[in-house]
């Protein structure tokens, strides 16, 4: 197949309604709700790829991931190319009508690269030398993996970039996993630059990371150096910089394949899939900002049995680092896993619940990993859209029935999610704060934001995620249940959303360190303390297994893990402590600050305790509590023309009723309802 042979796709690239800054943001001439997964051809004989295509028209599939980790079979020698499967592939997808996200497969460099370019694997912190034989990329720092990430890209989109199957462009693999960073000469030496650039000179860099405590200054450029094992516990301040940089390290290899791709095919949008909630490695606020289209893959946490609400923040955080654009729902599985403990399979329904839920929350495409189970390697028993058991299986059965319910729902494609309350969330504040050396290791702002979260889960209120230098101004009601970094900017934008009618709420160890991960002067919560009213003068984690009691809006309360002694200067005390280290010392506190209002909670409580606290901020914010049966979903996306699209979501073993604007939507025990309301005038139900 030679490139002369297509038809032009350029042709094909009229402006999508859902194009961003002028730029294609979706996958190209796909007008309906995406719907597939990755496929792995090279896996299997040609006889099998005739009928997994026929398969895919049946289960209602109209885009596949293909390639992410084909180097190997396209490039199965230096320099020589074999395209041949690939091209039959494009072309027994294009003949059926499937489009395709193309991935380049810089994930997992070939063996012959490894043979060539030892010096580009990874080096872990311990100083071992990666790979090969498995997945993962080379040393994102390495110049030969640089130079032959760039040319297999390059390759590609001269090859396929006309092709008019191409909708979409898939670099590289869940960046950031397995590898997050690498100690290698190469990304040594690119952390001292960096760190240099950052801070303007050797003199700052030691100022910003406090070399003066422990005698750690460095005397000259040379010095500076990656955080390798050190007998006793690193410098925090250089640890936080050193995520900044490996982040920053992976972004670099993820612009130089874009750019080759925008430069080749600029009609063809670029995406990368992420792991919003569960990949640590990578500030996505950051990153979300260089794809043409967020996508995201979610894994259920297999041992959690209310694991659907985990996913529902996974998805919100997803939507809010696409800024309220609609975004790819890259991967997720259509039952089991294979990589936790104990993988549970999905039980019937849950798959299309998992899947609504995404939807019901901005995306635009349900993709799985993977099209058909694999027979060989690492992953042969997780599951897939086709699995072992074949077309006879309640898999594949369910797999064909939400191919047919995303096939009614096209109407949904482009329309958004509305929130009135946002939860903070930074990348850097959480790097900063799993350092070790803290008060109390377990004080997790991950569990501290999943709790916050639920909490707004389970009272129905539709939420988005910002970063702490967003503009707030628009929401109702804020949240900021763990933000130990706060940058002097984050701080103003917090005083100056309170200041103009927000409504704040802050929870434990927050506005505590700056950008360095130094205390500010001025106390412990310095960066928060006039907007909150209250000074914190000491932290008094408990023991493990002991409890401190408190009363809060008129109800006892137990916290598990932490306690603040605080001195109030404006606020009102509104929670006390009646025993613990504190009997009688202020647990939780309001203060007005200019037209608006801020309370901050100084102690950890669960997800039912919650309630009595946010119960002040919900009528301030005029936010109602819904009265749905517990474990009942209800979202809502709203289209240009303001037709609302409704979606119910069940997950419990009994049918649920709920009542909308005069209609009643029923829900089957374990199973998904949708509906319609047109912008004015009757309802109209699915
Ligand atoms: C990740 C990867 C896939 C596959 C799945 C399995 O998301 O991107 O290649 O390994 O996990 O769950």
């Amino acid at each position: 197949m030679s490139r002369e042979r297509f038809q032009s796709n350029d042709a094909a690239a009229a402006v999508d309604p859902l194009s961003r800054d002028g730029r294609l943001a979706w996958p190209l001439g796909l007008e309906q709700l995406a719907y597939g997964g990755d496929y792995n051809p090279e896996q299997w004989p040609r006889e099998t790829w005739v009928e997994d295509v026929a398969l895919m028209r049946e289960a209602g599939v109209n885009l596949v991931s293909i390639g992410m980790f084909s180097w190997a079979s396209l490039e199965p020698r230096r320099g020589e190319f074999h395209w041949e499967w690939l091209d039959e592939i494009f072309e027994l997808l294009h003949e059926a009508g499937i489009r395709i996200d193309l991935g380049t497969p810089t994930a997992a460099p070939p063996a012959w690269f490894f043979r060539a370019h030892p010096e580009a694997r990874v080096i872990d912190r311990e100083g071992r030398a990666l790979g090969p034989g498995s997945r993962g990329m080379a040393c994102p720092s390495a110049p030969a993996y640089r130079e032959a990430a760039t040319g297999i890209t390059r390759a590609l989109a001269e090859r396929y970039g006309d092709h008019p199957a191409l909708a979409l462009w898939h670099v590289h693999n869940e960046y950031g996993a397995p590898v997050g960073e690498s100690f290698s000469p190469f990304a040594q030496a690119a952390f001292r630059d960096w760190a240099l650039r950052r801070h303007g000179s050797l003199e700052a860099v030691n100022n910003a990371w406090g070399t003066a405590f422990w005698g750690q200054v460095f005397g000259v450029p040379e010095e500076i150096h990656a955080p390798l094992p050190t007998p006793s516990v690193q410098n925090p301040s250089l640890e936080l910089d050193w995520r900044r940089f490996s982040s920053e390290q992976i972004l670099e290899c993820f612009r130089a394949e874009r750019d080759i791709l925008r430069e080749i095919t600029p009609h063809i949008p670029v995406t990368t899939n992420f792991m919003a909630h569960t990949c640590p490695n990578i500030d996505l606020w950051q990153w979300a900002d260089e794809v043409d289209v967020v996508a995201n893959d979610h894994y259920l946490i297999a041992a959690d049995e209310r694991n659907f609400v985990e996913l529902a923040l996974d998805a919100d955080l997803t939507r809010s680092i696409a800024r309220g654009r609609p975004w790819m729902l890259m991967e997720h599985s259509t039952s089991g896993v294979n990589w936790q403990g104990r993988n549970i399979a999905k039980r019937p329904g849950e798959m299309a619940r998992n899947s609504l839920s995404h939807v019901g929350r901005g995306a635009d495409a349900v993709m799985f990993f993977q099209w058909r189970a694999s027979r060989k390697g690492a992953e042969k028993f997780h599951s897939a859209m086709l699995p072992h058991a074949g077309t006879g299986s309640r898999v594949w059965h369910e797999v064909t029935e939400l191919g047919a319910e995303l096939g009614r729902l096209s109407d949904l494609r482009g329309s958004r999610v509305e929130a009135e309350v946002a939860i903070l969330w930074d990348w850097e504040s959480h790097w900063a704060q799993d350092l070790p050396w803290r008060p109390a290791d377990d004080l997790s702002h991950r569990a501290q934001i999943q709790t916050w979260y639920e909490r707004l889960w389970r009272d129905h209120i539709a939420t988005d995620f910002a970063h702490p230098e967003d503009d707030l101004s628009d929401y109702r009601l804020v949240l900021a249940p763990a933000s130990y970094l706060l940058t002097d900017a984050a701080a103003a934008n917090l005083d100056a959303y309170v200041r103009g009618g927000g409504n704040l709420v802050v929870g434990p160890f927050s506005g505590i360190v700056d950008a360095d991960d130094g205390v500010r002067a001025g106390g412990l919560n310095a960066a928060l303390a006039p907007v909150l009213g209250v000074e914190v003068h000491e932290f008094c984690p408990l023991r493990e297994g002991r409890e401190a009691r408190l009363v809060l809006d008129g109800k006892p309360l137990r916290s598990r893990l932490w306690c603040e002694d605080l001195q109030l200067h404006g606020a009102e005390a509104i929670g006390r402590y009646t025993d613990g280290p504190l009997p009688q010392g202020t647990a939780a506190t309001r203060h007005s600050h200019g037209a608006g209002t801020a309370w901050y909670l100084a102690s950890d409580l669960d997800v039912e305790d919650l309630s009595a606290l946010f119960s002040e901020p919900y009528s301030a914010a005029g936010l109602a509590v819904r009265d749905l049966p517990e474990d009942v979903e209800l979202l809502e996306r709203r289209s240009t023309d303001g037709t609302r699209h409704l979606i119910a979501i069940n997950h419990t073993g009994e049918p649920a009723i709920i009542p909308v604007e005069g209609l009643r939507l029923e829900v089957p025990a374990g199973g998904v309802a949708t509906a319609h309301l047109p912008a004015a005038g009757a309802p109209a139900t699915d």
